[in-house]
């Protein structure tokens, strides 16, 4: 007997969180996960005294405190400028991650397909068989990563349920321009599908763009799941915090699911992360002035060694083509990882498995969700072992 599930074996444990193990292993410069070696803002650090003295450490109501609802509701106002009713379609959890988990329990069947661009966040796939659904692959353009129409058309069918809308978007940088989002508002609301938006690299933006809401679009709220959270922006991705706003029928099935999976999201880290709210416009100015930073210092550098990098619109990643230097995108993160350098991760990790794609095996993944020093020493270690290859 196989004491395990049936639908396991159509996914891996994730790559990105084994080349965080490796780079341990190796003592490498961790460029794989995105995970900041920023300090959270010194606000939240004292939220987290405060929310000590008080107490907390029993559970929040289930749908999270009601304070850090209503904090949201305003912020989805104002930055993503759509109306969330804090009390019925905002719902705080462990992450972004276990709100795209409860959303997707909660609205597939399965006999669903849910559409997935291609490449995409690798958590995507897994969840979508736990949901007892299939994926099905939407390539992006080639190199430029643009919305290909004539690809969603071909992967249309009467199972389709849902869509994965990422934006910005992991791994490409991508932010779709509000062109690109009308045409996916008429493509969801032609074929009736819930659009399942992660914007949790919401305020990592570049060049002077401006984060678009799909939920803000016209016709596009009643079937949209908009879903954030703190940890890229306040730099706390072990705090486990995010949250999901949905209108109120689609959330009566997400809370059902988030009830049973997770109870509610830590009580102590919910009352420091109010604290977050009362840091102003200069901070997500910093923010993004010091990605920025990050971003031209790594694609300027990958660009002299010959790695012909993608220059990101959004998030903190970026892809830099391999090609020249190995014919696999997972020998040549394997090479620099093992040789004391630096960890990256795979491309092939971001494409289905077997994918006609040729792009699959041609990209790895850098992060420079780190300190400049930190990239500099990564790229410092690059140099020389391709001086040496
Ligand atoms: C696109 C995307 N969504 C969600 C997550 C996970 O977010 P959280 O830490 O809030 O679970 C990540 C983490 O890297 C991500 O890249």
């Amino acid at each position: 007997m196989n004491p395990l599930a049936a639908h396991l074996s159509n996914f891996q444990e994730s790559v990105i969180r084994e080349m965080t193990r490796k780079a341990i292993e190796h003592n490498a410069v961790n460029l794989s996960q995105g995970m900041p070696d920023y300090a959270p803002p010194a606000i939240l650090l004292e939220g987290i005294d405060e929310a000590l003295k008080e107490n907390d450490h029993q559970y929040s109501i289930t749908y999270g405190r009601k304070d850090l609802r209503e904090k949201i509701s305003d912020k989805l106002e104002n930055y993503n400028d759509v109306l969330y009713d804090s009390e019925n379609e905002i719902t705080i959890t462990c992450g972004a991650s276990e709100a795209i988990a409860s959303s997707m329990l909660a609205i597939l069947n399965p006999s669903d397909e849910v559409l997935i661009l291609e490449p995409h966040y690798e958590n995507y796939v897994p969840l979508t068989y736990l949901s007892g659904a299939k994926p099905r692959f939407v390539k992006l353009g080639q190199n430029d990563f643009k919305l290909d129409e004539e690809a969603f058309k071909e992967s249309i069918n009467d199972k389709t349920k849902a869509i994965f809308i990422n934006t910005p978007h992991n791994p490409t940088g991508r932010v779709f321009s509000k062109d690109e989002l009308l045409f996916l508002s008429d493509f969801c609301n032609d074929n009736d599908l819930i659009a399942v938006t992660d914007e949790i690299y919401e305020y990592i933006i570049y060049d002077g763009l401006k984060h678009i809401s799909p939920a803000s679009i016209d016709e596009m709220f009643d079937r949209t799941i908009t879903i954030s959270g703190f940890s890229k922006t306040f730099s706390i991705t072990g705090w486990r915090l995010g949250y999901v706003a949905a209108e109120k029928q689609l959330m009566s099935g997400i809370r059902k699911v988030h009830d049973y999976l997770t109870i509610c999201a830590p009580s102590l880290l919910q009352t420091a992360v109010l604290k977050s709210f009362d840091l102003g416009k200069e901070y997500y100015t910093k923010l993004r002035k010091r990605y920025q930073i990050n971003r031209d210092y790594l694609f300027d550098n990958l660009s002299e060694l010959g790695m012909y990098p993608i220059n990101p619109k959004g998030a903190y990643y970026l892809l830099a083509n391999v090609s020249e230097f190995s014919h696999s995108d997972i020998e040549f993160a394997d090479f620099l990882v093992r040789d004391q350098g630096v960890a990256t991760v795979p491309g092939s990790s971001f494409y289905q498995k077997n994918s006609s794609n040729t792009d699959t095996q041609k990209y790895v993944r850098f992060s420079f969700s780190h300190k400049l020093e930190t990239l500099q020493e990564a790229v410092t270690r690059i140099e020389q072992k391709l001086k040496e290859k």
